[in-house]
Parts: structure tokens; sequence; C-alpha cells
């Protein structure tokens, strides 16, 4: 009979114990983890940015997006690509791809000079908002995708992709999590259909039998499934995506919706499960601290920098303020070693 699995949190000190005891077991006796080491310039890099496009106040994007183009430049790295977590556009977007909001919010927030790579992106909630009512703006998105020479990259509501396309590091599958979760106030104009929901779940499951293509795979949608914060733990993602997660060992799964910044690990589970959502749109308070469950989870403006090498995956937090707020590493034998 197969073994239960029970989802058993491990609060920061029992995860950094155990933590310790892998990686003196993988480093030699005596070694200890790295603390927040530097960026490794020759490896690939990528930043992660949820929540971002918020519709009035811009203070908290521009602080994120400047906190990015400081980063990179202080530590000279070029990031290859960035990956829009969703909720791009809050609001009304009544011009549609000729919205100024894409100049201001997207072109020259993030600007080429700086960020001249692939921006992957995922629909959220927001952007499956017809607003104003003839604007379906998950439409006008994968519109802006298709311009010529757009930076802006999402050819379907779900995808995979290699990356970097040349010698890939890591398989992504990107997915669109606006599962109907019985909302009344929401309704159908947040979320696909239940045929659309069953028709990727039954992809999904297909893509995950694929060999493998990379040493590290990564799924990404705009909920979470486990959060600390507001939103909390997603019922339908639990019962219809975590099993597979899983099953097929995939190392990463990267979310936004919450608008904070988290890393969550699980006993026995082979997902390390991380939330970016801190782009723009106003902070939420936490639900869970991370003394609770963790290893990370804080309330900061911010993005997220990932490292990549063949042999292991760096991950940092970074709050707006440039401060590494936290930093973990996944080897490729799944060993998780926080870095800082
Ligand atoms: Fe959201």
């Amino acid at each position: 009979m197969e073994e239960e699995f029970t989802v058993e949190a491990l609060n920061r000190r029992q995860f950094l114990r155990q933590s310790f005891a892998f990686s003196a077991l993988a480093m030699g006796v005596g070694s200890l983890p790295a603390l927040a080491a530097a960026p490794n310039r020759n490896a690939t890099h990528l930043f992660l940015v949820g929540d971002w496009g918020w519709q009035d106040d811009l203070t908290g994007q521009k602080a994120t997006a400047q906190a990015a183009i400081q980063y990179a430049a202080a530590h000279q790295i070029k990031p290859e690509a960035f990956f829009m977590l969703g909720d791009s556009w809050y609001g009304p977007m009544p011009g549609g791809v000729d919205d100024p909001r894409w100049k201001v919010q997207f072109e020259e927030m993030y600007p080429r000079s700086d960020f001249d790579c692939p921006f992957y992106s995922i629909m959220g909630n927001h952007d499956y908002q017809k607003m104003p009512a003839n604007v379906v703006k998950t439409e006008m998105e994968l519109a802006y995708a298709k311009q010529p020479g757009t930076r802006w990259t999402q050819p379907a509501l779900y995808y995979t992709f290699d990356f970097p396309q040349k010698n890939p590091l890591i398989h992504v599958i990107a997915l669109d999590s606006n599962v109907n979760q019985g909302h009344p106030d929401k309704g159908a104009n947040f979320t696909m259909t239940a045929e659309q929901q069953a028709t990727q779940l039954k992809w999904l499951a297909a893509e995950l039998e694929k060999p493998r293509t990379a040493p590290f795979s990564v799924v990404m949608g705009h909920h979470p499934i486990f959060s600390n914060g507001p939103h909390g733990d997603h019922k339908i993602l639990i019962a219809e995506w975590e099993p597979l997660l899983r099953q097929h060992k995939v190392d990463f799964y990267l979310a936004g919706h919450d608008h904070d910044l988290q890393h969550l690990e699980f006993a026995g589970h082979p997902t390390s499960f991380v939330c970016s959502g801190a782009g723009g749109a106003d902070l939420y308070d936490l639900k869970i601290s991370e003394a609770q469950r963790g290893p990370f989870a804080e309330k900061v403006y911010g993005f997220t920098h990932v490292e990549l090498l063949p042999e292991k995956v760096t991950m940092r937090h970074i709050a707006a303020d440039g401060k590494v707020v936290h930093a973990f590493s996944k080897s490729r034998d799944g060993v998780v070693t926080i870095e800082g």
C-alpha cells in the first residue's frame, strides 16, 4: 500500500538544523553552509517579479524596479530573463495594446538598456478582468507578445520553455492558475472555465511525463499552492497540482498573488515553494509567520534573483532597499541549504 503523504511544515529553526545536517554530509563534517555569498558572475541569472502592475500609486513598483537595476549593476550580472508572475495589470487598460501604461509601467520601468531579455509572463487574476468591459486583458497581453521585437513573452495561457535556450539549466512549465474558486462576487470575470481547467490539468500531467530536458524543473503559476499570506493554501491546486509536483519531483514551484516574499519547505516534499509577489501592488499582512511555517516569509517590496549553475540553483529574495532578505540553494540531488 502506498504510504500516505502528510504535509508537515518546518519552522525556521527545524529547517536550519536539517539543512545543516544535509550540508555537512554533502560537504564533509565540520563545513558550515556559506552565508549570503555574492552572486556568481559566471552563472546564468534571471529575476522574478510578481504583482507589479499596480494601477495608481507607482511608488512600490518604481522602488522594486530601481532595486533590480541597481542590484544587477552592483553585482555586474546581466539577467537573461524576467519571469513575470502575474497580476501584471491591475485596473483599466482602455487603450489595449496601445495603452500608455505599457510604456510607463513595462517598457520604461524595466528599461531595455538594463534588461534586454525576454519577459516570460503568466496570467494573474487581475489579468483576467475585462476592464473596461470591451478590453479582455488576457487577450491584450497575448496580443502584446506578438508585436515585432517586443520583450514581452507569452505565447499562450499555458506553455513550456527551456532556459537558457542553449544548454538549458531549467525546464519551465508556465501555467494559468486562475481556476474558479467559487467566489460568488468574482464569477467568470476572474477565472478560466471548468473545461479549460480540466484540459490544462491533463496537459500538465502529460508534460511532466516527458523526459527531462534540463537538470532542474520549474513549474510556475500566479497563485501559490501553499502561502503564509492572506490568500492562504489553495485547496484546488493542492488537490490537482501538488500531487503531480511531488510525483515528478519538480524542484521549484514559483508564484505571486500574495504581496510578499516567501520560501516554504515541507518535510519529505521534493518541491521548494517560492512566492515573489512584492513587485509593486500594496503589501499584505502575513497570516502565518515564518516561525510557524518557513523557512522564510516577509511583508516587504522586492524581487527575486535566481542564479543557475549546472549543479545548483540559488535564489535570493532582494528587498526594494537592496538588502538580501533571504537566500537558499538547491542542489541537483534536492539538498536545500539556507545561504543567508
Ligand atoms: Fe493575484
